[in-house]
């Protein structure tokens, strides 16, 4: 694993923006696979940003996102989709085709998390899959439990990430209790991750899961065992390891 070590929030950001960069120039159609969250969000500005300027075409690129909330529709300004649209592929040439998150709309989850494991296979897998880190270790939404989920799941949320996503609803009954998430195996298929990860709240789970046993109970562990793996993360972050 490789750790670089950003100053600050801004400076992960664009750290991470020229990792996805020299992804994108070095094989124009990759598959990215995208994260939501507060982590991401400064990557996906300075690469807005550079699109501007004419340094990045992303014409051919194609997009798998990690996860997105089950029972949200896309206009719901707390989807996913609603996220990556205004955060980043309203800005930037990717095809809408060539987009694919999963559909919080489909309530039969068996035939969604079929439906998306084939676009994954279909894509040929995942070039490069941007990740943020929960508290609780998750990665996308692939919560603590007793085993890693290998495919594409609907996950009931535990009581940590819906307390973490509440800042974002109205009122906590609000927040959904299920998504839909990639599995394990089509994140640890990716041919490199990158991770980025900001502020002190987030100390603690760096140690523990880059750092500790590899275990379902911390499901970002798993990625100690990939041999492409990238962590950008700020001093604060980064400050206990
Ligand atoms: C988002 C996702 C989550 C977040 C994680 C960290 O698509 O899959 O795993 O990456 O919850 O969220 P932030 O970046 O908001 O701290």
């Amino acid at each position: 694993m490789r750790i670089y070590r950003a100053k600050d929030y801004h400076d992960m950001s664009r750290k991470a923006a020229n990792i996805i960069s020299a992804q994108v120039i070095m094989k124009p159609n990759c598959v990215l696979g995208l994260a939501t969250g507060s982590s991401p969000i400064g990557a996906y500005k300075q690469l807005i940003e550079w699109y501007h300027k004419g340094d990045i075409d992303f014409s051919e690129v194609r997009t798998v996102n990690l996860d997105e909330y089950k029972g949200l529709s896309r206009d719901n300004d707390q989807s996913y989709y609603y996220f990556m649209h205004k955060n980043f592929f309203d800005a930037v040439n990717i095809p809408p085709e060539s987009i694919n998150i999963p559909n919080g709309m489909e309530s039969d989850a068996a035939k969604e998390c079929a439906r998306y494991d084939e676009v994954i296979r279909s894509l040929g897998g995942i070039d490069l899959q941007l990740l943020g880190l929960g508290h609780n270790g998750h990665i996308g939404f692939n919560e603590p439990g007793e085993a890693f989920e290998k495919e594409t799941h609907c996950v009931a949320l535990t009581e940590s990430t819906i307390e973490a996503n509440k800042r974002f609803f109205e009122r906590e009954e609000d927040v959904p209790r299920f998504a839909y998430t990639m599995g394990i195996r089509s994140i640890m298929q990716a041919h490199s991750i990158l991770l980025v990860v900001s502020g002190q709240d987030k100390a603690e789970i760096v140690k523990r899961a880059f750092f500790g046993p590899v275990t379902p109970q911390v499901p970002a562990s798993v990625l100690q065992l990939h041999n492409h793996v990238t962590l950008v993360g700020d001093e604060a972050a980064l400050s206990l390891i």
